[in-house]
């Protein structure tokens, strides 16, 4: 969760690592940091650094009024705090006592206590809270006995434990970065007599787009004229290269205010591209990244999803079209609490993981824990080339492009189709559903992105909705089936966004104590399913109407043309009409636009909400 850079090459390094941190910032943004490696008066190097609290502008701003050389070696983090606050001193870099090796670090060393402590006996000053200047001292005890910060790097690793990207440079060695990962993202990129380290492509792409992937327990040495990757023991290893396939200006904001109202107008094209591909000339469904043969998904007999927030919600949505396509009993599961349930786990049960940035620590360790039971791990996944699919045995990328705000939305809506897509293949393997009816559903999908086109082109309404709300204390919403996980999305994108409370309900449970909330005035979002399943959508009027009787304001979205539903909406929000397991991707973009504007109305970083990160790499 946070955002690290490295550069050796020809360019001031200092405009290549603060730019570089610039398009990293979403990673984390409590402080940040750079280091240079200079050649001193008397030709001896040093190291200079500025690190400051608060976001890049802080540093900025304290690099104004105390220049850095100009040099093209260096490397620079923007952190989200783990161990001690985000302030001056434990922001990064991290140097030892003799200010020869500066280090950055994203993750977590989990003995660093016991690391300290003996360094501390061996009469080390360490400055800091955190776990990150154990290693710049560990570093510069081994360069310092005459090894060269390679060697060091792999020594030092051998020794840590937990989840670390490590970055560092040594002001007698003014020609190389080295760097080592394990349990946490980093990726080298490939230029002309120049090379980089960032925490994923953003970091340096607007200066190449060739790259290479780092696998687990690996230390990369970059230098002007290569690469050289070895394991922890030294031993080379051959980094697998490859092409990324966006360029900066997806990673732009094309003219919006924010990140995430881009990614949510962007939702159309999201949707289109993650269905691209996918059938065969006769219309069957295909998904060439599945890895999986026919016959292990045919022994399939139980699945389990595990993801974390708005992941967790797509997954409480695939539920009901898994089960309802296939017959295959789904459960969902939070990652952080999957492996503490002590799970019933074999090889026929198929593992599904679903993350956005494919680098959350929760959903990690969940399937790594799977994995030991011998169940097979499918990750849905948007961010090419990260860890969960990495370590999964197949994968189904979402195509939602890079999702830049914190809070997730075409990240949501691909993931959906994602499963949907996993559904109807299960679905075609195993014979539960007939080709044409298959094929029926991937023709409804294909209309999805056009009518989250018509959706967006109420917007201005939802955020009249929005401004009317600026000041509320509390916003409820209520969902059936397929709706209730859109319900518990919707209410945490407020919370998230708007920082009010907010909460969601299975509309039928409202009677069983939540309806004590309800007095005059208090705001209820209510998703509607479409009409034709009665049993449902009647019994969803008589939630709206519980809560109008004792004088709720009721905000409902309803396919277009539900009388019943304008009858008790004090505003009706209207979704062009699909089938109930696909309504989810249309009910959500009001709740993705009411969120996000109300958070603008009331002045809030959209795109960096407060306390949060875009991806949670710790447990
Ligand atoms: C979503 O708006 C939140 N930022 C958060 O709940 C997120 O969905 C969760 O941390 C999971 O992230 P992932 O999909 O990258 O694993």
């Amino acid at each position: 969760m946070c955002g690290i850079v490295g550069y050796v090459g020809h360019r001031s390094a200092q405009d290549v690592v603060v730019e570089g941190l610039r398009r990293l910032e979403y990673r984390g943004y409590d402080s940040a940091g750079v280091a240079l490696v200079a050649a001193g008066p008397d030709g001896a190097g040093r190291v200079e650094w500025r690190k400051r609290a608060g976001k890049l502008a802080n540093l900025e701003k304290l690099i104004g009024e105390e220049p850095l050389p100009e040099v093209t070696i260096g490397i620079g983090h923007t952190r989200w705090a783990t161990h001690g606050a985000p302030n001056d001193v434990n922001a990064h870099p991290h140097l030892g006592n003799r200010r020869r090796v500066a280090v950055v670090h994203n993750g977590i060393i989990e003995n660093f206590d016991d690391l300290r402590a003996r360094l501390e006996d061996d009469d080390h000053q360490l400055s800091s809270e955190t776990d990150t200047e154990v290693a710049a001292h560990l570093l510069e005890l081994q360069v310092g006995s005459g090894v060269d910060l390679t060697t060091a790097m792999q020594r030092v690793c051998q020794v840590l434990e937990g989840a670390f990207t490590l970055v560092a440079v040594d002001a007698e060695d003014p020609d190389r970065v080295v760097a080592a990962r394990r349990n946490s993202p980093l990726v080298v990129g490939v230029g002309e007599g120049e090379n980089f380290l960032g925490s994923d492509v953003a970091a340096f792409i607007e200066h190449t787009r060739e790259a290479l992937e780092l696998g687990q327990d690996q230390v990369v040495t970059i230098t002007r004229d290569g690469v050289a990757v070895t394991d922890f023991h030294g031993a080379p290893v051959t980094p697998k290269a490859y092409h990324v396939d966006w360029d900066l200006s997806a990673a732009e904001k094309d003219g919006h205010d924010w990140f995430m109202r881009k990614e949510i107008f962007e939702q159309p094209h999201a949707v289109a591209d993650s269905l691209l591909g996918r059938r065969t000339r006769t219309g069957a469904l295909q998904l060439d990244e599945m890895r999986l043969s026919d016959q292990e998904l045919r022994d399939i007999d139980k699945i389990i999803i595990i993801a974390a927030g708005t992941s967790f919600y797509a997954g409480m949505v695939a539920k009901y079209a898994i089960e309802h396509w296939t017959r295959i009993p789904v459960e969902v599961e939070l990652s952080s609490e999957f492996r503490y349930r002590d799970p019933i786990l074999d090889y026929s049960t198929l593992v599904v993981a679903i993350s956005q940035s494919g680098e959350t620590a929760d959903t990690l360790q969940a399937i790594r824990h799977a994995r030991t039971q011998r169940s097979k791990v499918l990750a849905i996944c948007n961010t090419n080339g990260s860890t969960i699919p990495r370590e999964s045995d197949a994968v189904i990328y979402t195509h939602a492009g890079p999702e830049i705000g914190v809070a997730s939305t075409k990240g949501f809506v691909t993931q959906l189709v994602a499963c949907y897509l996993l559904a109807l293949y299960l679905a075609q393997v195993k014979g539960t559903r007939y080709g044409d009816e298959i094929a029926d559903v991937l023709h409804q999908l294909e209309a999805i992105p056009a009518h989250i086109e018509t959706v967006l082109s109420r917007a201005e309404a939802v955020y009249e909705l929005a401004r009317a709300h600026v000041d509320e204390p509390t916003v409820l919403f209520l969902g059936r089936h397929a709706g209730y996980p859109v319900a518990l999305e919707g209410a945490l994108k407020l919370k998230e966004l708007a920082y009010i409370h907010a909460e969601g309900f299975a509309g039928g449970e409202l009677k069983h104590g939540p309806i004590a909330l309800i007095d005059t005035g208090q705001p209820v979002l209510c998703v509607v399913p479409p009409r034709g399943r009665d049993q449902l959508h009647g019994k969803m009027l008589s939630a709206i109407q519980e809560v109008r009787a004792r004088g709720a304001r009721t905000i409902c979205l309803a396919e277009e043309g539900d009388t019943a539903v304008a009858a008790i909406a004090d505003t009706l929000i209207e979704l062009p009409r699909v089938p109930v397991l696909l309504q989810p991707l249309l009910a959500v973009v009001p709740l993705q636009l009411f969120a996000c504007e109300l958070a603008t109305v009331k002045g809030h970083d959209v795109d960096q909400p407060r306390n949060l990160a875009k991806s949670v790499t710790v447990e």
